[in-house]
């Protein structure tokens, strides 16, 4: 039995992972395998994609995602998370769970008896980066080019970090001094970049970091939880929207990339996020097919 807290934890299956997401998006895989199997979904936080593309791919699947809010939940009135996933254990087949701390996560998945997957925390948001690199695989056939993350190194900078180290992608994290991913986040990605070939750079430097950038990537400035922060954060990361201008400064044929939910004005603008070089409705669509692969793979 395996969980799916950090997307090191997948580190060898991600392109068979890849292979068979593709396969579901294509129709191509058997019908209902996850017939009368049942995935709980905590959240302790909002979501859109998530919550949506997790409870249809287990019904596509054939089988019953169940959402459950914490506010709902006795965890939410003080019961432990470690009684919690004990309980939850003995009637369900698999447990994903959207939460502040990584670390309740990890006591979550240490008391469970069931695969834990992880659909967001403070620290890593590995089935975005799944989906992520399915996304660059249709769009550019391979992982040879560079991705530029500007902005925040957050949640899903960390998780896209570690991917782009497993698979030898190059990426560049463009954020402001103080902004930078967890130095744990760095000290794994760069010890598998030593494996993989890739070139991993963190720089405050973004119009040089654009330069040669095949993707361009970014995410909100003001993560859930972040909210104190706000008039800082907008001011720090001024320098780092993804617009037109800093669009045109990467290679003619570059994607632009962003997890959702977005802010126009902010880390990005209406010409790139609408505009011909954007990617993101395909890969908000391959939060499902890269799902779908997960929970094949762990729950059948
Ligand atoms: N990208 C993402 O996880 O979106 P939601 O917050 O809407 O789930
Ligand atoms: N970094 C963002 C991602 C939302 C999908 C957050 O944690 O709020």
């Amino acid at each position: 039995m395996k969980h799916l807290l950090s997307i090191c934890d997948i580190r060898h299956q991600i392109s068979p992972l890849l292979e068979i997401a593709d396969k579901f998006k294509k129709n191509q895989m058997e019908e209902n395998p996850l017939q009368g199997k049942t995935l709980a979904m905590i959240f302790e936080k909002s979501s859109t994609r998530t919550r949506i593309s997790f409870e249809v791919g287990m019904n596509q699947l054939g089988g019953t995602g169940l959402y459950l809010s914490t506010d709902d939940l006795q965890i939410g009135r003080g019961e432990p998370i470690s009684d919690t996933a004990r309980a939850m254990s003995r009637y369900v087949d698999g447990i994903m769970i959207r939460a502040s701390k990584h670390t309740d996560v990890i006591e979550l998945a240490k008391n469970s008896t069931v695969p834990v997957i992880n659909g967001l925390t403070d620290l890593e948001h590995p089935c975005q980066a799944l989906a992520d690199m399915q996304t660059i695989k249709e769009h550019k056939g391979n992982f040879k080019g560079k991705i530029v993350f500007a902005g925040d190194g957050n949640n899903v900078c960390n998780s896209l970090l570690l991917i782009c180290a497993i698979l030898g992608m190059d990426m560049a994290v463009a954020c402001p001094v103080g902004y930078e991913p967890p130095a744990e986040i760095i000290k794994k990605a760069t010890s598998m970049a030593l494996e993989s070939g890739a070139h991993l750079e963190i720089t405050p430097d973004i119009t040089s970091a654009v330069t040669d950038a095949d993707v361009i990537y970014t995410d909100v400035w003001v993560s859930m939880g972040d909210e104190s922060q706000i008039k800082e954060r907008i001011e720090s990361f001024k320098p780092y929207q993804v617009n037109e201008e800093l669009m045109s400064m990467a290679r003619e044929d570059a994607i632009f990339m962003h997890c959702l939910p977005a802010i126009r004005g902010q880390e990005t603008t209406a010409e790139v996020i609408d505009g011909p070089q954007s990617v993101v409705w395909d890969q908000a669509e391959n939060r499902l097919h890269a799902q779908k692969a997960i929970l094949y793979s762990f729950l059948k």
